[in-house]
């Protein structure tokens, strides 16, 4: 009886997994449940997936229910402009239960900084030096989209940027390589999680492949002059880390290189992305990206447009819909080989599978409540802020702010504003949410009086408030006057001419400094500032860039002293819009000597160089040490360096180990950053911070055609304000 039961029981297990497709098999291998899917598939359900629609333009859900009825059920992705994971769940339900295969979507959304627990924008994040942090930050972020319905963000942006008109400077890690593919690889981490199947797990893409970030003019969407050499040295090295790291998607920019647009550049998106890095996630073009081949004048008509798109590399159309209205004549002419959207169709399906979509499509429903802003996420957001302010300077050392301060003068356009502060890309970010710069200080000095004046607007010329703020400054013992840029002047398609504050802040500055009262500025912005007028009129300033949710209090911590600034640009603040672009890297100069090369009119020294930040204790430099001064292109070097505590403070230092080749085949920039990291250090203690120089790794530099050449010669170690030579031997 036994031995039939058991017989039945197999027989029956086996009809079952008969019935089941391999596909719908969550323990079979990804490849394997591709495979088989791409089987059953028609060309019109391929095509479907390697499309992107968008729905709604808001929240508001009058706005989205009609649209969300348009869209077709079996579609590869939606931009998801909801948060709500209710609706998400209907749409799913309609491709799982209506279409044939039940391929899941994958709602993909714009989380740059924060959810809506929004932490600092990315520049800022850069200015902390502290990736781990950053990536605990993005971890927070993907669990709050993942409640709200959200499998995919479009970040991080790691378009190295030198340019501070671009308003994206904003959106990214800033003027360095380096900088960005640490604090990229940070993000993709933090998204991805250790596993993408994970239940909190996002997946990341990697934008804007490639070279975005050197627009012309800091002009947006414009032409991009991007070399060979500065491609391969300059805009891919980001890209390459983070690919390594494991990101699964990537997005192609509006930007040309060398003259091809990146959304038709065969060369960026297959010959070195698909065939160098091996990458196997997918590319999806820009907004419209497709589209605007036309109109870039390289394609005649959207139909080329899609053909060059696709055969360039570009697997999924964002939302123009090229792809779905010109692929079936298109492949009917042989013009797109079926080969080439098998090999489409699986990548977006890999991704789908390796998110668990296929097992899991539905998002689980917590509680409002629980879903955003838990105090730990809150804390991390406090915590980035306070790593990512820049003490720019401190005459006199006025801050802190004695313990006996008894009356401040809190003025500006700044200072209430809870808009603003929560910086550009965060469209679930909510004013009500934020903490305001008067709130952490008010909170923060309990026992002052705090005389607050708007003073005057952002920007226009109503001077109207100048006299309150003259009154609160008169009552008090120092002014805190906070200035800045609204949120809508930096991200995207938010390009300035110039970089200076609006004449109206400057003039309230000029007419608070005729109190004779001495002036902290705290200034908020997206991008380095020109801050030539206003610097010297200024006690101490603090560059709190766009904080997020929770700037108030570390703001005020670190005007009372309770926490030590640790901040350190990632970009440097040129001083004048006209010294555009003044970046560390620069080549030398071909007569470096008498000044020669120099501007006639202004200074050739920025106002705030790359890695500039102050802090309330002093830290000094040991004499760096080698463990060998001369060594085989096989060997390393061991280097470190000794800081020690010597102020009067606990805090945190960041040590930047720079390399210089002073002589080679291509010109080299001055010094390149190849390694940071960031310690606390108490009073008094000491700590040794070390680095090892790998020749291949870090002496090496590409070609224009990405090959790595490592030349014998001297080299310099720079650290501090030390500059150590060794040498390179065959
Ligand atoms: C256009 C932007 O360039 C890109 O960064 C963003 O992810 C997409 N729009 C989707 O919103």
């Amino acid at each position: 009886m036994k031995k039939i039961a058991i017989a039945f029981s197999i027989l029956l297990s086996n009809l079952i997994v008969a019935q089941v497709p391999i596909y719908k098999d969550k323990n079979a291998p990804v490849e394997k449940r591709i495979g088989d899917l791409l089987k059953k598939m028609t060309i019109e359900e391929k095509i479907l997936q390697l499309n992107q629609y968008t729905f709604g333009v808001n929240n508001n859900p009058n706005n989205i229910g009609p649209e969300v009825k348009k869209l077709p059920a079996g579609i590869g992705s939606l931009i998801y402009f909801s948060a709500d994971p209710i609706l998400r769940n209907r749409i799913q339900k309609k491709a799982m239960d209506s279409t044939r295969l039940g391929i899941p979507i994958l709602f993909g959304f714009d989380v740059i900084h924060g959810f809506r627990t929004v932490y600092p924008i990315s520049i800022a994040q850069a200015c902390s030096w502290n990736p781990e942090l950053v990536q605990l930050n993005c971890s927070a972020a993907a669990k709050e989209s993942v409640m709200s319905g959200v499998d995919w963000t479009f970040s991080p942006m790691i378009d190295v940027a030198r340019d501070p008109r671009w308003g994206r400077v904003s959106e990214g890690y800033g003027e360095d390589p380096y900088v960005n593919a640490v604090f990229g690889v940070a993000s993709v981490k933090g998204y991805q999680g250790k596993k993408l199947s994970d239940p909190f797990s996002i997946a990341a893409c990697l934008k804007h492949f490639v070279g975005y970030g050197r627009s012309e003019g800091g002009r947006d969407y414009r032409f991009s002059d991007v070399s060979a050499q500065s491609l391969w040295e300059t805009y891919l090295p980001p890209y390459q880390a983070c690919i390594e790291a494991g990101a699964v998607t990537v997005m192609s920019g509006f930007n040309d290189i060398s003259g091809v647009p990146a959304t038709a550049n065969h060369y960026v998106l297959t010959d070195i992305l698909k065939k160098q890095w091996n990458f196997n996630g997918f590319v999806v073009s820009d907004w419209n990206a497709v589209k605007q081949l036309v109109w870039q004048g390289v394609a005649k008509d959207e139909k080329e447009a899609g053909l060059k798109a696709f055969m360039a590399g570009v697997e999924m159309d964002m939302k123009d819909n090229v792809y779905l209205e010109n692929f079936p004549s298109l492949i009917a002419e042989n013009k797109i080989p079926m080969a080439a959207i098998d090999d489409a169709v699986s990548r977006v399906l890999r991704v789908k599978f390796n998110l668990g979509l296929f097992d899991n499509p539905y998002t689980e429903i917590v509680a409002k409540e629980s879903r955003y802003l838990q105090p730990k996420s809150v804390k991390l957001a406090k915590n980035l802020a306070e790593e990512s302010m820049v003490l720019l300077k401190n005459k006199s050392n006025i801050l802190p702010l004695n313990s006996t301060v008894k009356k401040i003068a809190l003025i500006g356009p700044m200072a209430k504003d809870k808009e603003n502060i929560i910086g550009s890309w965060s469209f679930n970010g909510r004013s009500i949410d934020a903490e305001s710069l008067f709130e952490g200080i008010q909170k923060e000095f309990k026992n002052a009086i705090i005389g607050y004046a708007l003073g005057c607007d952002f920007d226009g010329t109503i001077e109207t408030g100048f006299a309150e703020a003259l009154d609160k400054a008169n009552e008090s013992d120092v002014i805190v006057l906070c200035l800045g840029e609204k949120k809508t002047w930096s991200g995207e398609n938010a390009s300035r001419s110039t970089i200076a504050l609006p004449q109206i802040q400057e003039k309230l500055l000029i007419e608070l400094k005729k109190t004779g009262k001495p002036i902290v500025l705290v200034l908020s912005n997206g991008r380095p500032l020109e801050l030539v007028r206003i610097e010297p009129l200024v006690d101490a300033i603090i560059e709190i860039w766009q904080p997020g949710v929770a700037g108030g209090t570390p703001l005020a911590g670190i005007i009372s002293g309770r926490i030590n600034p640790s901040g350190k640009l990632a970009i440097t603040f040129p001083l004048t819009t006209g010294q555009i672009p003044t970046y560390y890297s620069m080549r030398q100069s071909a007569r470096p000597f008498d000044r020669l090369g120099d501007y006639q009119d202004i200074s050739t020294e920025p106002m705030y160089w790359f890695g500039h930040g102050l802090s309330y204790t002093k830290f000094e430099y040991g004499k760096v040490k080698l463990s060998a001064t001369k060594i085989h292109k096989d060997q390393k070097i061991d280097v470190e360096v000794t800081v020690t505590n010597t102020g009067k403070l606990d805090g945190k230092e960041t040590v930047l180990w720079y390399v210089s080749d002073p002589v080679a085949t291509i010109s080299r920039p001055i010094k390149e950053l190849k390694y940071f990291e960031k310690r606390e250090i108490s009073l008094g203690e000491k700590s040794v911070f070390k680095f090892t120089i790998d020749p291949q790794l870090h002496l090496s530099y590409s070609d224009s055609d990405g090959e790595r050449i490592l030349e014998s010669g001297d080299y310099y170690i720079l650290v501090g304000n030390q500059k150590v030579k060794f040498e390179l031997v065959e």
